[in-house]
């Protein structure tokens, strides 16, 4: 096999450790091998969110195990690796600081061409991923539990803001209403399931953000704050929690259509591609595909934080000519995506 055509990624920018193995054929076509993710989201769940040390020693314990399973369940060696793909941004210091030196421990040696990738880069080339139709320029709506943001993808290395959240993430503003409802961290996706029970609720939340340009959905959190506290002793009653879940989900998903309907009105750009955990969302998804043609999602294993994601977007850099960074151990804590 030509050894170029084997990127390996690596993804430890929050609380998965990701490994994967992708097969870049000539004609341009990407095939992932093999994917592996080691989840910290129990241990984390003691805590009520992520912490940052507990997240680096998970790393530093997973990662090298991940490495050497992916390579012997593909029966590889490292020899075979054509080039490595690591997150080097934006995330947790100390989470990104363990991958990308074990990264370059990996590439140093055999000289290995090693690319430092932006997390979020890797998240809006996922639904490219997993829909090679997909053709630039398109909407990225990137929603996720630590980011939120509308991008103009107008070609690989070529990213636009449009909007950016200015407090919480979506998947953020899911996590802690589910969390004020009781829910264990994080509790996104079963205050999803739950609201999914009903159609509609009488509760009445606020529209976020709508005169300023970016999202926000801190004053929501306020609002479900003082909802839950008013509403102490019927919130175990399983109507009212599942109308409240219900308005607390369609507040959330409002905020995200009403940005994303004027980026499409201000772009004139109508192919939406939506990347990130809150992706996952089937109401989200109902609503995106209700009102616009064109909607392109990655498949369920690439919404969440992964690796494939990230050695995808590797050999997309290289295929597009653009060159390794020169020191992929600087890390970049806080990368906005159009500065890539
Ligand atoms: O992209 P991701 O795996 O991790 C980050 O990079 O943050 O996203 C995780 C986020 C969490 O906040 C989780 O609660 C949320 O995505 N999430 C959902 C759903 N599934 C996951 N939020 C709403 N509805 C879902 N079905
Ligand atoms: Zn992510």
């Amino acid at each position: 096999m030509n050894k170029g055509a084997l990127i390996l990624g690596i993804e430890t920018s929050c609380d998965e450790s990701a490994v994967a193995i992708l097969r870049c054929s000539a004609d341009g076509n990407s095939e992932v091998l093999l994917e592996l993710v080691s989840s910290q989201t129990e241990l984390h769940a003691l805590y009520g969110g992520v912490v940052p040390e507990l997240a680096s020693r998970e790393h530093m314990r997973n990662l090298p195990l991940l490495v050497d399973k992916g390579l012997s369940d593909a029966k590889l060696s490292l020899r075979d690796i054509g080039a490595i793909g690591v997150t080097v941004g934006p995330g947790l210091k100390g989470c990104l600081l363990i991958g990308a030196l074990f990264a370059q421990g990996l590439a140093l040696p055999g000289k290995i061409p090693l690319y430092g990738i932006n997390h979020i880069e890797g998240h809006v080339l996922s639904v490219v991923l997993d829909n090679p139709g997909l053709s630039f320029p398109y909407l990225a709506l990137v929603v996720s539990g630590g980011h939120t943001e509308i991008q103009i993808v107008r070609a690989v290395g070529q990213y636009e803001l449009v909007a950016r959240t200015t407090d919480d993430a979506a998947g953020e503003a899911f996590d802690k209403s589910a969390n004020l409802m009781g829910f264990e961290y994080p509790g996104g996706a079963k205050l999803a399931a739950l609201a999914d029970t009903v159609a509609s609720s009488d509760l009445k939340l606020p529209k976020v953000m709508r005169e300023a340009p970016g999202f926000s959905f801190s004053g929501l959190k306020t609002a479900i704050a003082n909802l839950v506290r008013h509403n102490h002793e019927i919130l175990e009653q399983a109507e009212f929690r599942a109308s409240l879940a219900f308005a607390i989900q369609d507040a959330i998903v409002d905020a995200l259509l009403f940005k994303l309907a004027q980026a499409v009105k201000d772009t004139g750009i109508r192919k939406i591609a939506v990347c990130g955990g809150v992706s996952a969302n089937k109401y989200l998804q109902a609503k995106l595909k209700a009102k616009y043609d064109q909607v392109y999602l990655a498949k369920s294993a690439h919404c969440v934080d992964n690796a494939a994601m990230i050695a995808f977007a590797a050999q997309s850099r290289r295929a597009a000519g653009l060159l390794p960074l020169a020191n992929p151990l600087q890390i970049r804590p806080r990368w906005p995506l159009e500065s890539v």
